[in-house]
């Protein structure tokens, strides 16, 4: 009896493991660029959360170069972004540099952008990526945000309250993996 209920229990652990996707894998491939915002807030302590992890992205020799202004203003943020939502907030992430040459921030700063994206979807907000308005507010608001005068904003993040995901918001689709890897 007692073998068989060894056995019994191996299977049962084999077959509850399998199948089951990695809790890290899916907040990758499930995340969608939110279209639909609808009015709320974003609490402070899922912003301090979301930060951290733009914070914890890797950069080249760990410089880290970034610097993360959160704007929850309204008013500024609907300059920056003109169809903003009551509550969205606005990351945006700068560094030194004119933001269209200096390629290692850039590519750092994307890094903590991808983060902060997926952070605050595992936290349940919608998010979506921007780099159309960048031009605009270095020319325009650098002074408003309160940007380091050497630094360029490069990419920002708008966070906010998202309606369960529906046909518009779902993410498009993607190219198959094996149209564009190769394994040598
Ligand atoms: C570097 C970068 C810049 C982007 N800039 C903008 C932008 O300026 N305006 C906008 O509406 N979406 C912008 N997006 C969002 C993309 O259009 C979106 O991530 C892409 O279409 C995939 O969406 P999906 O995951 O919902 O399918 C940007 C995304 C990235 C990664």
């Amino acid at each position: 009896m007692k073998k068989v209920l060894c056995v019994f229990f191996v299977f049962f652990c084999a077959f509850s493991a399998f199948g089951q996707e990695n809790q890290g894998i899916k907040a990758i491939v499930n995340h969608y660029a939110a279209r639909n915002f609808v009015a709320g807030t974003v609490s402070r302590s899922d912003l301090d959360q979301i930060i951290q992890a733009g914070v914890k992205a890797p950069s080249a020799s760990n410089r880290q170069p970034w610097r993360f202004t959160v704007v929850q203003d309204q008013a500024l943020a609907k300059q920056i972004v003109s169809n903003i939502v009551d509550g969205n907030v606005l990351i945006v992430i700068s560094a030194a540099g004119d933001g269209k040459t200096n390629a290692r921030e850039i590519l750092d700063c994307a890094l903590a952008a991808e983060n902060i994206y997926l952070a605050a979807q595992t936290l349940g907000y919608g998010s979506r990526i921007y780099t159309g308005p960048m031009d605009a507010l270095n020319r325009n608001l650098k002074g408003d945000l309160g940007l380091p005068v050497e630094h360029s904003a490069v990419v920002l993040v708008r966070v906010g309250r998202v309606q369960a995901v529906d046909a518009v918001s779902a993410a498009s689709a993607r190219k198959n993996a094996s149209d564009v890897t190769v394994y040598k």
